[in-house]
């Protein structure tokens, strides 16, 4: 009697517990499925990004004040190659030609940021504002609606004022919500009877961590283990600020969103059955994610890094926690300030859990999370380092996000890869197979019930890639950086994800394969055009270094002996041909 008993009452609890948990993430379920055909709902919007400084180039032109990554990147050692942004894509200069190849991709949003420092120079708004700067966003939201493209405008992506670097250490300081909300309210009053999706901060993560604790990203400090808390303390708060000053000031007159784009890799448990790599990735997923999303949708930071972070402080023999904390005012303040949520995803892990040593000296945001991280040798790399492709992690995440935040309105706001190729490859035929498998995973998460709304390519074109400088190609247009011209060329993947846009999705297999194969072959031609134009001003860039003379002799060559010779020997060949014709008559 007894055992079937205590089996009976498990099975009782068990009931309870599952019912109680119903919205909570099945971290056990296996959802390696196959290719899901099918298409998206109807309106739901397709497009690209990019952001300011990896893009716009003319860093000192019209009036512009300096940001801290114009700074960062004139340092020598910070960057790949020590290239800089200063020009990048020249997107200043090419509204025009830019959203004329978004209407080639038949677009319906396009994602960029505003550079602070281009309309408030020094970051204060009561110091100055830069109508040319203005005027430059003007243009270009202009020239977007005109071509039925809708703007996504980000706030912040990473190029803070360096004046207010200098005079207030940045996000370390509180006098930036201020300033930040200043200008903000500055861009709901000039941009605002047009831009109706705004988003505050794009990956703040990369700008408390990378910024703030390792320094491989502007301003470049290294302030291990407390730098990264208190700039994304700062940043949440100056997120919701923002946020309360559009919905009390703008949002009745102007009817636009706000939210915020967070960025993160899915954390998967190496053994799914192992409940010690499943809190691992939890904590992982929440390190990264819930760091910024758990404030933003349930007003506190996640228990687990309070009580991880708070602990271990506890064991350095510090009084307070390492991770600030937010007031019941502030709580309240910060909770439901998203409209909807931007993710930026591109790639997973294997977690597993693993004690730190909590010394005082070792103190940093990565020991505080007591996890390794894996990856799985036969994941695909084609690109950056740290890009493995793994697609079926990317449902897994948005599935979390439904979970996890009440089901929140989604856009994804950055997805793609990159290449990392010495010579010109426009056949990105691993790109393609990316972009089909990641779309197709988001595809199956709408059918679970996840409320996305819009996809982004991440990104139109190949642009500066922070401290990678140029050695990443993300784009979907090649950028051909050594022309000072910076022209553009569609990669295979354009060809591809056009077909996806028009045809809201993937109708069958076989169309989904021809679309492949066309956009394979329509690409080769073009690739051997475009190697050889980038030969020839290899050639006469290293001619202009050895000897400078030689270069107008080189154009001269190129451009007026190599035309007048090919006139002249068609002209020969005619005459000759005419005087052939002539004989047998
Ligand atoms: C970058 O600058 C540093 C410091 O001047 C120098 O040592 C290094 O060789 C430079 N790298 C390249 C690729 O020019
Ligand atoms: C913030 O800026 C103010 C004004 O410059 C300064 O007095 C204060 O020390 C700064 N705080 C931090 C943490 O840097």
């Amino acid at each position: 009697m007894r055992p079937s008993c205590a089996v009976s009452v498990c099975h009782v609890l068990m009931l309870v517990l599952c019912l109680s948990a119903a919205e909570d993430f099945d971290w056990t379920k296996d959802e390696h499925g196959s290719f899901y055909y099918g298409t998206f709902p109807a309106g739901f919007s397709w497009g690209a990004g990019g952001s300011a400084y990896q893009t716009e180039g003319a860093w000192d032109k019209d009036g512009k004040g300096l940001s801290i990554w114009d700074v960062f990147s004139h340092k020598k050692g910070k960057i790949q190659q020590n290239e800089t942004g200063d020009s990048s894509c020249e997107g200043y200069y090419k509204v025009k030609d830019d959203v004329s190849l978004m209407k080639e991709l038949m677009l319906n949003h396009y994602i960029f940021s505003i550079s602070w420092p281009r309309i408030i120079p020094t970051g204060i708004k009561s110091d100055h504002i830069n109508e040319r700067g203005i005027q430059y966003y003007d243009q270009l939201i202009n020239q977007l609606l005109e071509n039925k493209i809708t703007p996504i405008v980000t706030l912040y992506h990473w190029d803070l004022p360096q004046f207010l670097q200098e005079k207030y250490g940045g996000w370390q300081n509180i006098s930036m919500v201020n300033h930040f909300n200043e200008f903000a309210n500055l861009c709901f009053e000039r941009f605002g009877n047009r831009v109706k999706h705004w988003i505050t901060f794009s990956n703040p993560w990369s700008v408390a961590v990378e910024g703030y604790e390792t320094g491989e990203h502007a301003p470049g400090l290294r302030l291990r283990g407390t730098g990264a808390y208190r700039a994304a303390h700062h940043i949440i708060k100056a997120h919701a600020k923002v946020w309360h000053t559009y919905d009390t000031q703008w949002r009745g007159k102007q009817r636009g969103l706000v939210g915020i784009s967070l960025s993160g890799d899915w954390g998967e448990p190496v053994d799914i059955s192992n409940q010690r790599d499943i809190e691992a990735s939890e904590r992982y997923v929440q390190f990264s994610l819930g760091w910024f999303a758990t404030p933003i949708f349930h007003g506190d930071y996640p228990q687990v890094m309070k009580d991880f972070v708070g602990r271990k402080s506890a064991q350095q023999g510090l009084g307070t926690s390492r991770l600030p904390s937010f007031s019941p005012q502030e709580k309240s303040y910060i909770k439901g300030t998203c409209d909807f949520l931007g993710i930026g995803h591109f790639t997973t892990r294997y977690i597993t859990h693993k004690n730190n040593p909590s010394g005082r000296s070792s103190s940093s945001f990565f020991t505080d999370r007591d996890v390794a991280e894996l990856v799985d040798p036969r994941w695909p790399d084609p690109g950056s380092e740290w890009l493995y492709s793994v697609p079926w992690g990317f449902r897994r995440l948005l599935n979390f996000v439904k979970t996890q935040y009440g089901n929140p309105t989604i856009y994804v706001t950055e997805n793609g890869v990159s290449e990392k190729m010495l010579c010109t490859e426009l056949c990105d035929d691993w790109r393609i197979q990316y972009f089909k498998d990641y779309i197709n995973e988001m595809l199956k998460a709408i059918k679970d019930g996840v409320n996305v709304k819009g996809y982004t390519a991440w990104s139109l074109l190949d642009k500066f890639e922070w401290d990678e400088g140029y050695s990443e190609r993300f784009g979907l247009y090649y950028v051909d950086f050594r022309n000072k011209n910076k022209p553009r060329y569609p990669k295979a993947s354009v060809q591809f994800y056009k077909q996806v846009i028009s045809s809201n999705g993937f109708p069958n297999q076989r169309e989904v394969e021809n679309w492949r194969r066309k956009a394979v072959e329509t690409c080769s031609s073009s690739n051997q055009l475009l190697a050889a134009e980038e030969q020839r001003s290899t050639a006469a860039n290293i001619l202009r270094l050895i000897h400078d003379p030689l270069t107008s002799h080189m154009e001269m060559v190129t451009e007026i002996v190599v035309p007048t010779v090919c006139t002249l020997s068609i002209l020969l060949c005619a005459i000759f041909l005419m005087f052939l014709l002539r004989r047998r008559n």
